[in-house]
C-alpha cells in the first residue's frame, strides 16, 4: 500500500487512481495524519500531492516534519516537492514566471531509479508560481528545464524524491513510468491488489460501520447507486432497504430492467414506487426548464422521505457518490448552468448518519465493480442519464404522450446506432421533442406534426462535447424508423452544436 498526502491539488486522487491501476492499494489521506496512525497504516511509500498554495502562505498546509524520519520513501510532487526542500533545509522562492502547461525536460541522471530506463529528453506538464532554488543537503539534482533548473530531486540514501511536474496527469509523456519506478523500484512494492481486494475490505469496513443497524438508499436506476446497493447488500444483505422512485421519465423498459437484476436476481431487498402520476401532475403547465428541473428534484426527495418513514427507525443513508462529485460540488465559484439533481439528496429533517462506500472510486472503476458484484454488462456500461430523465428531453410541459413519444424514439435510435456498432464510439445519444410542428405530407396528405431532434455527442467527462459524425445511411434509417414507429413525427432533424456553445441536453 502506498499513501496520498492531500495537500489540495485537482489531481490529487488521479495520484491514487494511478497507483490503484498498477495493482497497489493506495488511499488519499489528510495531510495532516498523526504519525501513529502512518505508522498503523505501514505504508511502502508516500507520496505528497500538489497543492495551490504556496509553502510560504500563512494557512500553507503542512506535514509533521517527523514524517522524515520514519524511514519510508516519500515522492513530493509540485508544492509536495517544495514542501519537502523546505522542511529538510533548502530554499523555495517565487518564480519569476508562473510557469503552465508543456516544458520539456532533461533527465540529468540516468541512473536515478525515478528516471530508469526512460529517455532523457521528454516533456513533462508544469502547473507552479514557486520554484526549489535551493536543494537540502545530502540531495541532487535529477532532470531540468530552461525555466526551472530543479525539476527533479533526489536523496537515493534516504529515498526521498521530488518532481516539480504533475506525473500523474497525462499531458507528461513517462509520468505513469515516473511514478511506476517510484512504486516498484524506490518502494518496492508489489502489485497485487485487485477489485475483489476492494469489495472485501469495503463489505468489512460496511459490516463494521453498520453493525446491526438498518440502512436505506435511494436507488434512480442509474449505475453509481445501484452498484452502491448491490456492494451494501453483499455486506449487510437485508438490513438494506433500497427505495425505487420511479418518476416515469426513464428510459424504456430500464425500470423493469433495474428490478430483474437488482432485486430479482441479485436479491437487493427494493421498494419500487410508482410515482409517475404524482410527478406529472406537479409538471402539469410548468415549461421552464430549471423549475421542471426543481420539481422533479424536490418531488424524488418527498416520495423518498414518504417512504422512508414507512420504515421506521434507520440510522444510514447510502449513497452513491463518486469522487467526480465530490469535485464538482466542492467548487464554489462555478457557475451554476443547470442544477443537477443527484439522487437521494439528503432530507432536511431527518438525521441519517451517510454511507458513501464510493467515494474513492472513478466511474470506470465503479463499472468495473458492478460487473464483479453481478450487475449486468448493458446495465452497468449505460451512458450517463440525468437525474431528472426525460422531463428534460420533452422540451417545455411534460406530459405522458410526449415523454411515450421521447422514450419511443430514443429506443429506437438506442437500437440502430448498437447495431451499427457506434454504440461504444459515442459517449452519449438520445432524442429530444422539442415543441414545434411542422408541415409534411405522408400518403396523399398534409400532416401537421412534432418534430424529434437527435443528439448524440463524444466527450470525454461531460464538460466539454463534440458533435458525433454519424454516417448519413444509419442516419436515414433512424430517421424512417422513428417516423413510421413513433406516430405523430414528421420531421426528425439532427443536432449539429457542440458544447459549448450548446449544453448537451437540450434543457
Ligand atoms: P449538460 O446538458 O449540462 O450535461 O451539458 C452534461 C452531462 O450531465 C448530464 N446531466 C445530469 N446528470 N443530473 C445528473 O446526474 C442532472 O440533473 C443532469 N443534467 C444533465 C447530461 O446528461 C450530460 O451527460
Amino acid at each position: 500500500k502506498i499513501i496520498v498526502l492531500d495537500f489540495g491539488s485537482q489531481y490529487n486522487q488521479l495520484i491514487t487512481r494511478r497507483l490503484r491501476d498498477f495493482g497497489i492499494y493506495s488511499e488519499l489521506l489528510a495531510h495532516d495524519i498523526s504519525l501513529d496512525k502512518i505508522k498503523e497504516i505501514a505504508p511502502k511509500g508516500i507520496i505528497f500531492s500538489g497543492g495551490p498554495n504556496s509553502v510560504y502562505d500563512d494557512h500553507a498546509l503542512t506535514v509533521d516534519p517527523k514524517i522524515f524520519e520514519l524511514g519510508i520513501p516519500i515522492l513530493g510532487i509540485c508544492y509536495g516537492m517544495q514542501l519537502m526542500s523546505k522542511d529538510l533545509g533548502g530554499k523555495v522562492e517565487k518564480a519569476d514566471n508562473s510557469e503552465y502547461g508543456r516544458a520539456d525536460i532533461d533527465v540529468v541522471d540516468q541512473e536515478s531509479l525515478l528516471f530508469q530506463d526512460l529517455p532523457i529528453e521528454q516533456y513533462v506538464w508544469m502547473s507552479h508560481g514557486d520554484l526549489v532554488t535551493k536543494v537540502p543537503d545530502g540531495f541532487e539534482v535529477v532532470a531540468k528545464s530552461a525555466n526551472c533548473p530543479i525539476a527533479a530531486i533526489q536523496n537515493q540514501a534516504k529515498n526521498f524524491y521530488g518532481v516539480q511536474f504533475h506525473a500523474e496527469v497525462r499531458n507528461s509523456e513517462y509520468g505513469l513510468d515516473i511514478l511506476k519506478n517510484f512504486a516498484f523500484k524506490v518502494c518496492k512494492a508489489e502489485a497485487n491488489w485487485t477489485m475483489d481486494d476492494f469489495i472485501e475490505m469495503e463489505v468489512a469496513n460496511i459490516r463494521k460501520q453498520v453493525g446491526t443497524k438498518k440502512v436505506i438508499l435511494g436507488l434512480s436506476g442509474g449505475v453509481d447507486s445501484s452498484v452502491t446497493a448491490t456492494l451494501l447488500h453483499k455486506a449487510i444483505g437485508d438490513q438494506l432497504t433500497a427505495i425505487f422512485v420511479d418518476h416515469g421519465m426513464l428510459r424504456k423498459d430500464e425500470g423493469d430492467q433495474v428490478m430483474q437484476a437488482l432485486n430479482k436476481d441479485l436479491g437487493v431487498n427494493i421498494i419500487r414506487v410508482n410515482a409517475q402520476e404524482r410527478f406529472l401532475n406537479k409538471l402539469k403547465g410548468v415549461t421552464n426548464p430549471e423549475q421542471k428541473r426543481k420539481i422533479i428534484g424536490r418531488e424524488f426527495i418527498e416520495v423518498f422521505n414518504e417512504e422512508a418513514k414507512k420504515l421506521g427507525d434507520i440510522d444510514f443513508l447510502a449513497q452513491g457518490t463518486l469522487y467526480t462529485d465530490v469535485i464538482e460540488s466542492g467548487t464554489n465559484t462555478a457557475q451554476t448552468i443547470k442544477s443537477h439533481h443527484n439522487v437521494g439528496g439528503l432530507p432536511e429533517d431527518m438525521h441519517f448518519k451517510l454511507i458513501e462506500p464510493l467515494r474513492k472510486l472513478f466511474k470506470d472503476e465503479v463499472r468495473e465493480l458492478g460487473e464483479k458484484l453481478g450487475i449486468p454488462h448493458d446495465l452497468v456500461w449505460r451512458q450517463p442519464f440525468p437525474g431528472p430523465g426525460l422531463g428534460i428531453r420533452v422540451i417545455g410541459e411534460v406530459t405522458e404522450d410526449k415523454l411515450e413519444i421521447v422514450r419511443e424514439s430514443d429506443a429506437i435510435l438506442r437500437d440502430e446506432i448498437k447495431k451499427a456498432g457506434l454504440d461504444k464510439d459515442i459517449w452519449q445519444y438520445f432524442t429530444v421533442l422539442p415543441g414545434i410542428r411542422s408541415v409534411g405530407v405522408m400518403g396523399d396528405g398534409r400532416t401537421y406534426d412534432y418534430t424529434i431532434g437527435i443528439r448524440a455527442v463524444t466527450s470525454i467527462d461531460g464538460m466539454t462535447a463534440d458533435f458525433a459524425k454519424i454516417p448519413w445511411d444509419v442516419l436515414g434509417k433512424i430517421s424512417t424508423r422513428i417516423v413510421d414507429e413513433c406516430g405523430h413525427i414528421n420531421r426528425v432533424v439532427y443536432d449539429v452544436t457542440s458544447k459549448p456553445p450548446s449544453t448537451i441536453e437540450w434543457e
